[in-house]
């Protein structure tokens, strides 16, 4: 069996945070990540994509219930928390709100939230109306209609020209999949695919 060789490092890669995203995967969404400047990622677990985005200089607010750790250990919060912190990166929240555009020239924050993605909304800064960022990246809940409501978060808070991502778009995943196919039915082109991760540009 031949594997295909692993992608030039652009940016620091994650140790030790349990993932499914491939290292080609990540190579990828850092690129649009680094690109994009802020991104909203809506499904973090222990953090790994997170992270690594925040690595490629991004500003990642992260939104996850952080449930779907294993029997014994339900709760990925706290290791998602010390898995930020031990790869050196500041966390901030609404009420350290400056440091995310402190630290969103080049260096990295991460931002986080135990909220569903179904709260989003009450993350906006008093009078600016809704919050908007550069990218985001969906891999929260994988069941219809799930990943279609999550893309219509996505889309009511991209800033203009910006982008959405989606990971596990495969037919394995369903309501994934049909969600990426009905966010290419309005329009949206793809820009960048690795493994099963699709990265999608407005119309
Ligand atoms: C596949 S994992 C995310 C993997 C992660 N991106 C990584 O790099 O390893 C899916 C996560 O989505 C979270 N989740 C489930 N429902 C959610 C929702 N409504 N909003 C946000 N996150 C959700 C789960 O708690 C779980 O941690």
């Amino acid at each position: 069996m031949s594997l295909s060789p692993p992608p030039p490092r652009e940016f620091p890669v994650p140790q030790g945070v349990p993932t499914s995203v491939t290292l080609h995967e990540l190579a990828l969404l850092q690129r649009f990540a680094s690109e994009a400047g802020t991104v909203l990622e809506i499904g973090t677990h222990y953090g790994f994509s997170c992270i690594g985005m925040a690595l490629a200089g991004a500003a990642v607010t992260s939104v996850d219930p952080h449930f779907e750790g294993p029997a014994d250990a339900p709760d990925t919060w706290e290791p998602f928390l010390l898995n930020v912190t031990r790869h050196g990166l500041p966390l901030a929240g609404l009420r350290q709100a400056g440091l995310v555009h402190a630290f969103a020239a080049g260096v990295g924050v991460v931002e986080p939230y135990r909220d569903i993605s179904e709260n989003i909304d009450q993350y906006q800064h008093a009078g600016e109306g809704a919050r908007l960022w550069g990218m985001v990246f969906i891999d929260g809940n994988h069941v219809w209609p799930c990943p279609w409501r999550d893309a219509e978060i996505a889309m009511a808070h991209l800033a203009e020209g910006g982008r959405i991502a989606f990971h596990d778009v495969t037919p394995n995943w369903p309501g994934v999949y049909r969600a990426a196919l009905q966010l290419e039915a309005k329009g949206w082109r793809e820009q960048g695919r690795a493994g099963t991760l699709r990265v999608y540009r407005q119309p």
